[in-house]
């Protein structure tokens, strides 16, 4: 499988909803912004307390977590 890269695999994940009720915290369009904050979003993720209207499906945390592993790939 390619490399999961923030723009084209990562970023499609987050909605309007999520960069806009997750201002005030961190901005998830932006690519320093989610690195800065990867292991912390990926804590909320796992244990499936956000987004807070529903978890995500295990392979969609899953594919966060090997951005990380990967190196977070732009
Ligand atoms: C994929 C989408 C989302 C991610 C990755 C995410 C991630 C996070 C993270 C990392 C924090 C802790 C921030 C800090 O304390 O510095 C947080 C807090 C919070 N988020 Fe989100 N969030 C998402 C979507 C949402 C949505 C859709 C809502 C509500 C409509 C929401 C509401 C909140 C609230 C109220 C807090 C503060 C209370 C708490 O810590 O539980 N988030 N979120």
């Amino acid at each position: 499988m390619d490399a999961v890269s923030f723009a084209q695999d990562i970023r499609p994940l987050f909605r309007d909803k999520d960069l806009n009720s997750m201002s005030w915290a961190v901005d998830l369009a932006s690519y320093d912004d989610v690195k800065t904050h990867a292991e912390g979003i990926y804590n909320r993720l796992s244990r499936g307390n956000m987004p807070c209207d529903g978890a995500w499906p295990d392979d969609r945390t899953a594919l966060f977590r090997r951005w990380m592993d990967q190196g977070y790939a732009p």
